[in-house]
């Protein structure tokens, strides 16, 4: 990392929010933080009054708790149905407004307007429901950024049934491992799709995945994306066939309680298995909208891209459903920055003239390494809003983003949020707070965060402790709401979500992210439980014990780096690496394959058997070695660091 990234710095250069971004913001009200507060649950109608309501709600927090112990109800009463809400809804005004724009892999283009939204989803719910999908039924999602996607998913929540997105570059054992927990019976994937050159086979994953499993799937939808006629099973379906057959017809939109689920997703938890967040259907929705508006400033008639994959949290809230239910013209970008240019990211900004990029500090990294020939070749006159997300961004890339990118005329929000709080959560409003490179912001006007030590005592500013959220907020999952992540913290004490991260608040309350504190690390916004991972390297022939950290990367913010002590007398040559690769790619995908493995005879322990991790993490990022006096085999830290070093 630069030297300038670890944002210890208490008080940092601040940056006033340019005065022609504040003319035309959406939010420019200064004691929005103050009216939340004074009003807070009821503050959130205002998120809720984004949304169109077939019921309108009772209460804006209800439920049999308090504001700090479950269950809660955001929005408790109401019923709505999201699929209207980001379409239906937006047809008198603007169904000849582009609402879904796709740069595909090979350069092809296509637009769907509001109206070929509305028919598409409308046709594809209806095929759903002739395979016998109903609400609350689980319909897995493996397909990678095509317009399908999206159309999908708003025809699940059409049908009050919930999605579940596996990211395409999941292996079958994972997209299996999803599917069987959340006893998914409905599968849409594709043929398969382009990678770097190659066309990938992702129908033969997913028939992998499907012999895998415990379960019998009822029906599996296949999008052809490579143009070859399908070859189809028993129970599977092609997409265009599915269509072709509910041509013109449409489906009422199903109203769901607020509480309702609208999707879940997987993410890396602290443990060896994919942890299910849970997003209801009112709370999620009212604040994704909410966010989308005031931090991300969209507005309808924009065009708005937010890089990331629908595969995770960024693309459900950000790419779908926030901009969709704002009524905007939202972005969808199959290939990859540099492919087949290194400008090919600045030219889909001119070319679509876009409003409001959203991307993640890896990203910003590497355009920053490509140089500025590249974005200075285009015209970025139409940029208005430029936002980040995902991980720390560092002070030197944040100034070049601000300058090269935005020309010095656009707002930088850096957003913190998680799978598990479905929206933004700290950030600065583009409109009214100045910005401080490296540090996010405050909390958003009705977010309670703060940093807090061991005993959940507020830390002065300054100190690093861990960030929790002290109130609940209506995108949280509803799986917290059932003690998951949210409970007393210390045990015996106040009820909070504990974040898993760590970080600073200065003496404005801007907070400022150290990394993770728990055992999950975050490689380019992707994130990965060092447990989860280890137990697949286990499972190589040869291996005794592994031990993964997050090393330091210039780039992508983390590189995972695997200690791996092999089975007495088992060689460590190529061989044995080539193996665990191949373990970690056919269990979980090649985006999560080891940087680096350095084999030890033994793992660095604690006298109680506990691997110190800290201690691989420091000779990884050769920083100083703290105490290893409490270390019951200290002759193995010399090997390993000269392992580490020679190599
Ligand atoms: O560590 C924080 C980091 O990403 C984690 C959440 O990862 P995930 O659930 O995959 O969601 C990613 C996109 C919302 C957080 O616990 N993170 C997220 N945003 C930021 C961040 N770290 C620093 N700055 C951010 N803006």
């Amino acid at each position: 990392m630069d030297e300038d990234a670890g944002g210890r710095l208490p008080d940092r250069e601040t940056v006033a929010p340019p005065e022609s971004f504040v003319e035309g913001a959406n939010v420019t009200d200064a004691d929005l933080q103050e009216q939340f507060d004074r009003e807070w649950p009821d503050c959130w109608a205002r998120a809720g009054a984004l949304l169109d309501w077939e019921r309108p709600y009772r209460t804006v927090l209800g439920g049999e708790g308090d504001d700090r112990e479950p269950p809660f109800g955001w929005f408790e009463g109401g019923r709505l149905n999201a699929s209207h809400n980001c379409v239906d809804r937006h047809l008198d005004e603007r169904k000849n407004q582009v609402a879904i724009k796709w740069e595909g892999r090979l350069g092809e283009t296509q637009s769907y307007t509001y109206l070929d939204l509305h028919r598409e989803v409308n046709e594809f719910a209806a095929g759903l429901r002739a395979l016998g999908v109903e609400a609350g039924d689980v319909v897995t999602v493996y397909v990678p950024m095509i317009p399908e996607l999206p159309i999908a998913m708003l025809a699940c929540a059409r049908l009050g049934a919930v999605h579940n997105v596996v990211f395409a570059g999941f292996s079958a054992e994972a997209l299996a491992d999803r599917m069987g927990r959340a006893e998914s019976r409905y599968l849409l994937t594709c043929d398969g799709y382009y990678r770097r050159g190659a066309a990938t086979n992702q129908k033969n994953r997913a028939d992998n995945a499907r012999i895998s499993l415990d379960h019998d799937l009822e029906a599996t939808v296949v999008v052809s994306r490579l143009g070859e006629e399908l070859r189809l099973g028993e129970d599977q379906y092609g997409y265009a066939g599915l269509l072709a057959t509910h041509s013109g017809a449409t489906v009422d939109p199903v109203a769901r309680a607020a509480t309702d689920p609208l999707f879940l997703i997987y993410t890396s938890g602290t443990t060896g298995t994919p942890k299910a967040v849970t997003h209801t259907t009112g709370g999620y929705l009212a604040q994704v909208a909410w966010t989308a508006r005031s931090v991300l400033d969209v507005e309808p008639g924009d065009t708005y891209w937010c890089s990331a994959d629908i595969g995770w949290i960024t693309g459900h809230s950000y790419i779908v459903y926030g901009p969709l239910a704002l009524g905007t013209t939202t972005l969808l970008y199959e290939g990859t920055p540099d492919h087949p240019e290194k400008e090919r990211v600045w030219e889909i900004i001119e070319r679509n003239a876009v409003n409001v990029f959203y991307t993640a500090p890896t990203a910003i990294r590497s355009f920053m390494g490509w140089g500025e020939e590249y974005p200075d070749r285009q015209d970025l006159s139409s940029l208005r809003l430029l936002g980040t997300v995902g991980e720390p961004i560092n002070p030197r890339a944040w100034e070049w983003y601000y300058e090269q990118i935005g020309g010095g005329e656009c707002p930088i929000v850096d957003t913190w949020w998680q799978t598990e709080t479905g929206a933004i959560a700290v950030s600065t409003l583009p409109g009214v707070d100045e910005m401080k490179p490296g540090s996010v912001g405050r909390p958003l006007p009705g977010i309670a965060a703060d940093v807090v030590d061991a005993d959940g005592e507020p830390l002065p500013p300054g100190e690093p402790g861990r960030l929790v959220l002290e109130r609940p907020w209506p995108a949280m999952p509803a799986s917290l709401a059932d003690g998951d992540g949210w409970g007393p913290d210390p045990p015996g004490g106040e009820w909070r979500y504990v974040t898993g991260d760590e970080a600073t608040v200065d003496g404005d309350g801007y907070v400022t992210l150290l990394g993770r504190i728990d055992d999950v690390i975050n490689v380019a916004g992707q994130r990965f439980s060092t447990m989860e991972l280890e137990s697949r390297i286990v499972e190589t022939e040869g291996v005794a014990e592994a031990a993964v950290i997050g090393g330091d990367d210039d780039t992508t913010g983390a590189a995972v780096y695997a200690y791996v002590s092999p089975e007495r007398g088992h060689p460590t040559g190529d061989g044995l690496r080539a193996r665990i690769d191949e373990r970690i790619r056919e269990a979980v995908g090649p985006m999560a394959v080891p940087e680096a493995v350095v084999f030890t005879p033994e793992l660095p322990k604690t006298r109680s058997g506990k691997i110190m991790r800290r201690l691989l993490e420091d000779i990884a990022n050769d920083e100083p070695l703290g105490d290893t006096s409490a270390l019951r085999n200290p002759e193995v830290v010399g090997e390993i660091e000269s392992v580490v070093r020679e190599g």
